[in-house]
């Protein structure tokens, strides 16, 4: 097992009613910064639940932050914050929603551009953070990163701090029950590629971790499916929302090597075509199982054994457990090829292009992946 630092600070306020104790967790007297998105928080009734809870407090509505936030809206909602003096920013909504929130309690309180916060200058200072979570999937609920959409720079880009932990996550699993099936099925793709991400990069022994990684990608193939059939499902709904948060909190992460190289990827065709995230993993994360398949080979064994249920010759067994894990996709209404989407061959040179200029020529576990292996990935995703 490597040496690691576990540190999170956010408190879980889990289940039905959690949002009504809003102003327990929020300091009497503060100034609000309530950022959502496109409306669904209007039209399922979690808006009214979070203005109801919040009537002792001062409270601004920003409702600028869309999917894949924008650099640019972000900055409106700095601008909200700072010509409203907020002092606390409440996100309501999915990974989108928080990761964007994130940057403004970061940037509202930053002296210089705000474009610094991106090139790597230290984030030491934000404004405290709460969140009220709509859509399992990202887990930035619970861990102190973003990812945000540069247009200018054609670049999505990560930040990540401890300053950036949301002080309260409230998981009601009720808040789920609007969500769409293509966001459902995001949702749990997402969550079971955290999970992959952290488990297949091999890391020796380390039998807690393989177990708790495990047990997630049991509970995600079980209840997945079923948050298809019955979105009010509470119960269902319920175990999804731990599991988002459990694959994403850092515990996974603990002394073991960890992947990432489908996300780094996948962003590149989120900002190039507009996919959305969880759709570049399932096209990437399969086509890169079977590139990758010696490097990842016992852990790939395991997982088919151990996941799927798997026995037989060992090539077979790999086969067949990246078979199941793309047709697991496939049954959570997701497309694992990049022909599903409309695009072809041309998209190739287009996204090594774009990781070439972002300086993403050393990718994976042991930085093995190189330009020409995220080609032949890329080709396998057609
Ligand atoms: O904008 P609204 O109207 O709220 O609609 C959203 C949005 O259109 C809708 N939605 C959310 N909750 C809903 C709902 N619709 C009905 N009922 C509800 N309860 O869903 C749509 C997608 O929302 P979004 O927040 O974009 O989805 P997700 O949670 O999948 O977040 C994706 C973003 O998170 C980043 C991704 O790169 C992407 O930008 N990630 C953040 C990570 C992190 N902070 O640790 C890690 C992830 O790997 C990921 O990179
Ligand atoms: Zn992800």
């Amino acid at each position: 097992m490597r040496n690691f630092s576990f540190y999170n600070p956010t408190r879980i306020l889990f289940g039905a009613g959690q949002i009504a104790s809003l102003a327990q967790h929020i300091p009497a007297g503060s100034r609000v910064l309530v950022c959502h998105g496109g409306g669904s928080i209007l039209q399922n009734g979690v808006w009214q639940e979070v203005e109801q809870a919040l009537q002792g407090h001062r409270i601004s509505r920003f409702a600028g932050i869309e999917a894949n936030p924008q650099y640019a809206s972000l900055l409106r909602g700095v601008a909200q914050a700072r010509s409203e003096e907020c002092d606390f920013i409440l996100a309501v909504g999915g990974g989108s929603v928080i990761d964007g929130s994130k940057f403004i309690a970061a940037a509202s309180v930053y002296p210089g551009d705000p474009c610094d916060l991106l090139d790597g200058t230290r984030i030491d200072r934000a404004l405290p953070l709460g969140c009220v979570l709509t859509l399992p999937a990202t887990g930035s609920e619970s861990n102190g990163s973003g990812v945000l959409s540069h247009a200018a720079r054609q670049q999505r880009l990560a930040f990540a701090s401890p300053r950036l932990f949301p002080r309260f996550a409230i998981l009601d699993p009720c808040t789920t029950f609007s969500l769409p099936p293509r966001q459902t099925g995001n949702g749990v793709v997402d969550t079971f590629v955290h999970t992959l991400e952290q488990y297949l990069a091999g890391s020796g022994h380390v039998p807690l971790q393989d177990r708790c990684a495990e047990g997630l990608l049991l509970t995600l193939i079980e209840e997945g499916p079923k948050a298809l059939v019955n979105p009010e499902d509470y119960a269902v709904r319920a175990n999804l929302m731990w599991c988002a948060s459990q694959a994403l909190n850092g515990l996974l992460g603990c002394g073991v090597a960890q992947d990432w190289s489908s996300h780094r990827i996948g962003h590149e065709l989120t900002m190039l075509y507009h996919l959305d995230h969880a759709q570049t993993l399932a096209i990437i994360l399969p086509a890169l199982l079977a590139e990758r398949r010696e490097a990842k080979r016992a852990k790939l064994l395991q997982y088919a054994q151990r996941v799927w249920g798997l026995h037989g010759p060992a090539e077979q067994r790999i086969d067949a457990a990246i078979a199941a894990t793309e047709g697991f996709f496939r049954r959570m209404g997701l497309a694992t090829r990049l022909s599903a989407h409309g695009l072809d061959a041309e998209v190739v040179p287009e996204v090594l292009a774009q990781l070439q200029r972002h300086g993403i020529t050393a990718l994976g576990e042991q930085q093995e992946i190189d330009l020409a292996t995220c080609e032949r990935i890329l080709l396998r995703a057609l």
